[in-house]
């Protein structure tokens, strides 16, 4: 039984199938598509990107900058998460059309909601540059002068190049400064809200099961494109009409199951996957740690006013959502990281290392590397700890702070530009901070910078501490600040703001949280960040030389380069996992666990009545799997943060999914992959469409949809 057991595992999982990796779209051809077919892939490298005719790129665009998208229907119809499209159905939510809590469907086209500051980006053609790029660079000496140079050259061939007037070049590293690839794109900014499902569908389980499977999120959102007439980019107008797109993905209900290949494409933002283990332990024991202690009390500070109160649970729920997600993930990374042994596997992998570059007689080039790195990353660890306390509690997560920052820089753009920038630089801020204050509590605020200064005085490096601060009575400090200081209201912010510059200046610099914020970042900017930018370049530049090394002396591993957000595919199979020892977890879930996650009237579980209801009829049409309603499903695909949004396609290219999260255990993934556990969370294509057929009634929707089926029997 084992044996065969054995034999059956060793059979359907190639080794190299399940080992992640991000790859460039136009290279697929010679790194991965032997590969790909050898997993269930049906169709070919060419399929899914080609200059010379439509493929499966032309249908991903990049949504926003930090989300991705992919268009489903010949009229520019788009399918997001709802996570992604958030801020747009938040814009248009009153209290009387409240869209967040009830969803929202619009049943003709004129009903479609356009959008100020969004825009989603086409890629139409990927190229390599690097020999223009690094023209002229090479017989530079100091860091600083080859990386302006290669600014400069970034610069110029981005308007160089050839382009149409409404396309864009962006040119982009990879592999740590090793090659570059320019992206000719094309962004369309009239982009319309069709559709979203209530919160209790589109963010089902919200905090606490976020990074977390087993997952019953319906995490959607539709919108359509509009261009002009001639199908080009244009700003909004109501001539404008539904954009023809060149590829469009045909959506499959022929259902998934554990094995089938999947593929992600996607705009995956940044992983450090070859990092040294210096910098490794550096994260696992010192970064990551403060980082969660910080924002661990400004939640827990938001958290005890948010139940308490109606009101400020409306005014925080965005922050604390935001706070809390990387908070989580940093918890889970740690953790991963640990329990998966990266630093040992880093370690040994370092050693082999070193045994190649003797063996092949790069002594002189490579012998020093790691030594380096070593030196580096010790010298670099009080003022990294110091950035990051420093950008947790002033610039992240203490709201008078970061608001007195702003003053800080408005002083600043004063001293360097003269009055007229003020001038400009003071109305937007006045105008902007309209909207923060609107979801500021001064009495929130207040505990968690008592909380965080703390920290802060107590736990970040002393020696680059203001004097202010060594040993400072902190809680007195606290009440001093919020009751002295204008930057507690909106009104009190006016006042510090009125008047010329002069008089602003001398005004604010007279305010007692004004001076605070000042002294930190004076002293930051004095004492922390010259050394740190100048460690840090030290840093760039031996990681490039490490990439560089890696991929001469170690030709036959996947080597994939680290996310960037520029457009990728990734690859394998629906898999489950097992987390932690006599636990097996299955890869799909289906609507029965919506009913049992259920609590009436809870902010994260609720569930809507109509939704019950056809629950207990079955109602699911033609989307069923055997009876029940598929929800979600994982996969080894290998994501981060910016595939969000990413369409999951079967072997045929066909839409089966929607990618939006990964599992708790394998939240490491973007320093360490380790294929046993680490799984991407996708929500099943058929709960979207039963969600806006069955629940929304809108199957107009779906019938402008190219609907794929087992064929009828
Ligand atoms: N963890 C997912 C990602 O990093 C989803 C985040 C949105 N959901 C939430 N509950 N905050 O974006
Ligand atoms: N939830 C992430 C996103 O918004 C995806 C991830 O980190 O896996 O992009």
């Amino acid at each position: 039984m084992k044996l065969l057991r054995l034999l059956v595992l060793l059979f359907v999982l190639p080794v190299s199938a399940q080992q992640g990796g991000m790859w460039i779209p136009s290279l697929l051809k010679g790194m991965n598509e032997k590969e790909m077919k050898t997993l269930g892939m049906k169709i070919s490298a060419a399929d899914i990107y080609d200059v010379n005719k439509s493929s499966l790129k032309d249908a991903v665009p990049h949504f926003n900058g930090g989300c991705t998208s992919e268009v489903i229907s010949s009229k520019g119809l788009l399918l997001t998460n709802h996570h992604c499209g958030y801020g747009e159905i938040q814009s248009h939510s009153t209290v009387d059309h409240d869209y967040l809590t009830n969803g929202f469907w619009a049943m003709k086209q004129e009903d479609e909601l356009p959008n100020k500051d969004l825009e989603v980006t086409f890629i139409v053609k990927i190229e390599d540059v690097t020999n223009k790029v690094l023209e002229g660079v090479a017989a530079l000496t100091s860091e600083a002068d080859k990386q302006k140079k290669i600014q400069e050259n970034i610069n110029m061939l981005s308007r160089t190049l050839p382009k149409e007037s409404w396309q864009e070049n962006k040119i982009r590293t990879f592999y740590d400064g090793n090659q570059y690839i320019l992206f000719l794109t094309e962004t369309y900014t009239d982009v319309r809200l069709v559709g979203a499902p209530p919160s209790s569908i589109g963010k089902f389980g919200s905090d606490t099961d976020n990074w977390v499977w087993p997952r019953h999120t319906g995490d959607f959102s539709l919108f359509r494109i509009y261009a002009d007439k001639n199908n080009r980019p244009a700003a909004y107008s109501k001539d404008n009409v539904p954009y023809k797109p060149k590829h469009f993905f045909p959506v499959s209900i022929k259902g998934v199951k554990e094995n089938d290949f999947t593929m992600v494409m996607g705009y995956p933002g940044r992983t450090q996957e070859y990092l040294p283990s210096y910098a490794v332990a550096q994260i696992i024991n010192d970064l990551n740690p403060a980082k969660i202690e910080v924002r661990d009390a400004a939640l827990k500070v938001q958290d005890g006013f948010m139940r308490k109160d109606n009101a400020i649970k409306i005014q925080y729920a965005s922050k604390y959502a935001s706070i809390a997600n990387y908070w989580k993930k940093w918890i889970g990374e740690t953790k991963g990281l640990k329990k998966s042994n990266a630093l040992a596997i880093k370690q040994k992998f370092e050693q082999e290392f070193q045994d190649k570059v003797a063996k092949s007689g790069k002594q002189a080039e490579y012998g020093n590397l790691l030594a380096d790195f070593k030196k580096n990353y010790t010298e670099i660890a009080p003022y990294a700890l110091s950035r990051d306390y420093y950008t947790e509690v002033v610039l992240r997560n203490t709201e008078l702070l970061s608001f007195g920052y702003r003053l800080f820089q408005l002083e600043q753009v004063y001293n360097a530009k003269g009055e007229q920038a003020f001038n400009d630089r003071k109305n937007n801020l006045i105008a902007g901070f309209e909207d923060l204050y609107k979801d500021f509590n001064a009495n929130v605020d207040e505990k968690v910078f008592e909380q965080l200064i703390a920290l802060y005085a107590t736990k970040s490096p002393k020696q680059f501490l203001p004097a202010s601060l060594v040993n400072a009575d902190t809680k007195k400090l606290t009440e001093e600040v919020y009751s002295q200081s204008k930057l507690t209201s909106y009104n009190g912010l006016k006042e510090l703001l009125n008047g010329d510059a002069k008089t602003v200046i001398e005004r604010i610099n007279k305010d007692k949280g004004f001076q605070l914020v000042k002294t930190m970042a004076d002293s930051y900017l004095k004492n922390v960040a010259p050394k740190y930018d100048e460690l840090n370049l030290k840093n760039i530049a031996l990681q490039r030389t490490y990439m560089k090394a890696i991929l001469e002396l170690f030709p036959n591993n996947r080597i994939f380069p680290d996310a960037n957000s520029t457009l990728r595919v990734t690859y394998g199979k629906v898999k489950g996992y097992s987390p932690s020892d006599a636990v097996i977890y299955e890869p799909m879930t289906y609507l029965d666990g919506v009913i049992e996650k259920y609590v009436p009237g809870d902010y994260e579980f609720d569930v809507p009545a109509k939704l019950i209801s056809l629950y207990n009829n079955k109602d699911y049409g033609q989307y069923a799997d055997k009876g029940r309603m598929p929800v979600c499903f994982i996969g080894t695909n290998h994501t981060t943060g910016g595939n969000s949004g990413s369409p999951a396609l079967d072997a045929e290219g066909n839409l089966i999914g929607l990618n939006f999260d990964r599992v708790w255990e394998g939240t490491m993934s973007d320093i360490h992959y380790d294929p046993a556990i680490c799984r991407n969370i996708m929500v099943d294509i058929r709960y979207v469409l039963f969600i806006i057929d069955k629940y929304a009634g809108a199957k107009h929707l779906v019938d402008e949809m190219k609907i794929v089926q087992n064929k009828k029997k």
